[in-house]
């Protein structure tokens, strides 16, 4: 596993600033008239989580690398230049990301930043591949490149006395779990076969798969969630609304220990974060209308062993928890809210793969932002919270002026905060007690 990904645009960023206020208030779809069919009947298991019950050896691995490098180089500047997308140099990252989550043992002594090294490198190049404290440049480098100059790829505590050791007795070299084919090269385990990763490969390439989607999962605050198609793939700039609950929750009993909805749950991230920082009283209802994400944010909730306190339903927005009327302490929600005109602008990861029901709010992006702040008047109790991610500034001042003069009384402390790129981005509130 990588410890930190690059994260994609936020998706407010990857479409045009342009926005045009609403002209009509239209209500969002309903559960009843939307196909929810389910895409799988049981989420995938990220990479990351599969077993190794694959091998290959190092040189195969290598000339997969090799292979991946060859077709990532080859996109240069293209997509960056068409629809902002990735550069090679992003893509070659991923690559590494991709071995960290599919090896075994990816700090193996033999794969270090993408360089290989096979039993019969050792040998004729022994200073070429040291020991366990080498450090080689962190700059993803290939093997040719190391072996060219293996002086500046070496470093301090070399632990073999003498090249003759080594060479009399190489196996000493190898960790004792490495085993070797007919060849006498490194076998190295793999949670997918060699053949899925070249499909996987040329398919985050070819087809612009979603790298998040090719591995399964996505690095968000402390989690790692498991992501496929049909569910959005969690933003960063989404995690603020964690921070900010956990903020209140800590000086604030009623909340902390409240009623808490997810709307428009996803992949359960918001769930989850706030789940995480109530107290032990404390619950969230995390609701979508997509069965998939249902599905993947159930699997999420597992995962993080939070099953007590969070409950998933399937259906549209308010519709699953009628029965909290009047009794939410705190609701949040990240709805679709790009203008749907746009959405066949966007990068090819997003506007391609991504699922529409996650991003479509209708003519201006406010369809369901309109709808969310006017359950909010009912749904909360006296004193609850709630935080509604937008588009940006332009949707953010639009709903504070909605709610200002729609719901005139209902809430205090109505404000517009910005998220940590320091764009304008959520509105939240109190309601009256
Ligand atoms: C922008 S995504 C946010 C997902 C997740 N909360 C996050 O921040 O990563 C919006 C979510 O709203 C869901 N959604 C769209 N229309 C809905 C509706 N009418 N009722 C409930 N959920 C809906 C989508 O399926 C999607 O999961």
């Amino acid at each position: 596993m990588k410890l930190s990904f690059s994260r994609p645009s936020s998706l407010a960023s990857i479409i045009s600033p342009i926005f045009t206020k609403p002209k009509i208030y239209t209500r969002p779809i309903s559960s009843s008239s939307i196909s929810t069919r389910p895409t799988s009947l049981k989420p995938k298991t990220p990479l990351f989580l599969r077993p190794p019950t694959f091998s290959t050896s190092i040189s195969e691995l290598q000339k997969w690398h090799n292979w991946a490098q060859t077709l990532a180089s080859s996109i240069g500047s293209t997509f960056l230049d068409f629809d902002n997308g990735p550069t090679s140099e992003i893509l070659k990252r991923e690559i590494l990301w991709l071995l960290e989550d599919v090896l075994e043992n990816p700090k193996s002594n033999f794969i270090k930043n993408g360089v290989f090294i096979s039993k019969s490198d050792v040998l004729e190049n022994p200073k070429s591949s040291l020991s366990k404290n080498e450090v080689f440049i962190s700059n993803g480098d290939v093997l040719e490149d190391v072996l060219e100059n293996p002086i500046s790829n070496l470093v301090k505590d070399d632990v073999f006395s003498t090249n003759e050791d080594v060479l009399e007795n190489p196996k000493s070299r190898f960790s004792e779990k490495d085993d070797f084919d007919t060849n006498g090269d490194v076998l190295v385990k793999l949670r997918v076969e060699l053949e899925e990763l070249y499909e996987l490969w040329k398919q985050r390439v070819e087809e612009r798969r979603p790298f998040q989607y090719i591995v399964g999962c996505e690095h968000w605050r402390d989690l790692v969630l498991s992501v496929e198609e049909g569910v959005l793939v969690p933003r960063p700039e989404t995690e603020k609304i964690v921070d900010l609950v956990s903020d209140l929750v800590e000086e604030n009993e009623m909340l902390k220990e409240g009623l808490w909805a997810d709307l428009g749950t996803g992949s359960g991230a918001l769930a989850i974060g706030i789940g995480r920082v109530l107290g032990s009283n404390g619950r969230v209802i995390a609701s979508d209308l997509s069965y998939i994400a249902v599905q993947v944010a159930s699997f999420n909730v597992q995962r993080y062993n939070l099953q007590h306190k969070i409950v998933l339903r399937q259906g549209s927005w308010f519709e699953p928890l009628k029965e909290a009327e009047g009794e939410l302490a705190g609701l949040v929600s990240n709805p679709p809210y790009i203008p749907s005109e746009q959405i066949s602008g966007l990068q090819a990861e997003v506007g391609k793969h991504e699922p529409r029901l996650a991003l479509d709010g209708g003519e201006d992006g406010m369809s369901d932002l309109l709808h969310l702040s006017m359950g909010a008047a009912s749904m909360l109790r006296p004193g609850g919270y709630f935080a509604f991610e937008t588009n940006g500034e332009d949707q953010c001042k639009f709903l504070l002026n909605y709610m200002e003069t729609k719901t005139k009384g209902v809430f205090y402390d109505l404000k517009i905060v910005s998220d940590f790129a320091g764009i304008q981005r959520f509105v939240t509130g109190f309601k009256v007690k």
